[in-house]
């Protein structure tokens, strides 16, 4: 599958834990150009695992999402992504600056999303289905909440195959000439709360 991406655009990757987001991210993306929940989790407690630092996390990794973009810089969220709620806040701060929304979803078969948690963070099962239904169950709402284009990855194959090609775009400049420092970011600080 060729996934086009424009450049610059948000990507929003999509998936349940194991589902491959960070192998994908590493492959396909600079370093630079990968948010990923994970190291923010790490920077704001040392620890990538510590979940009662998702509210921090998530917060500074919106913070940073909200400076590239603004900067017109492509920019991958690598979370699960997989509630509404969660998708939110990163589509708002990309459409606020016009900028179009890619999302990949990873919809991998039950037996090959069982056997990578087992060897990866052995969440408990029901806690990776509910994951999975959320990924399956964003594909029809996604094109609604913002998202321009929707590439899924169904198999082990179609992640291996797939060829990301990036697509340069014109973006419109951050802050107009003449206005007055501050309207923009305003605007973007609004958008970074929970
Ligand atoms: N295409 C692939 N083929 C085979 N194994 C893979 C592939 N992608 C990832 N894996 C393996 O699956 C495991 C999970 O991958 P990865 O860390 O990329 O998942 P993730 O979606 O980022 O998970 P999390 O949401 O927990 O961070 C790793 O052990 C990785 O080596
Ligand atoms: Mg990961």
């Amino acid at each position: 599958m060729l996934i086009e991406i424009p450049d610059p655009s948000l990507v929003l990757l999509i998936g349940p834990s194991g589902a491959g987001k960070t192998t994908f991210a590493r492959r396909h993306f600079r370093a630079t150009e990968v948010l990923a929940s994970d190291a923010f989790r790490a920077l704001v407690s040392d620890d990538e695992g510590v979940k009662d630092a998702d509210s921090d996390a998530f917060q500074a990794l919106r913070f940073v999402a909200a400076k590239r973009l603004r900067r017109g810089r492509l920019t991958v969220i690598d979370a699960t992504n997989v509630r509404p709620r969660s998708r939110r806040p990163f589509v708002a701060l990309a459409l606020v600056r016009d900028l179009p929304v890619i999302a990949v979803v990873f919809d991998l078969p039950q037996a090959v999303r069982q056997a990578r948690n087992l060897a990866h963070r052995a969440l408990p099962a029901e806690v990776l289905e509910q994951q999975a239904r959320g990924a399956g169950d964003s594909l029809p709402v996604l094109r609604q909440e913002g998202v321009s284009q929707v590439y899924v990855l169904d198999s082990e194959q179609a992640v291996e195959e797939a060829i990301v090609r990036r697509r340069p775009i014109a973006v419109r400049p951050a802050i107009a000439p003449g206005t007055p420092a501050g309207t923009a970011s305003v605007r973007q600080l609004e958008l970074l709360e929970p």
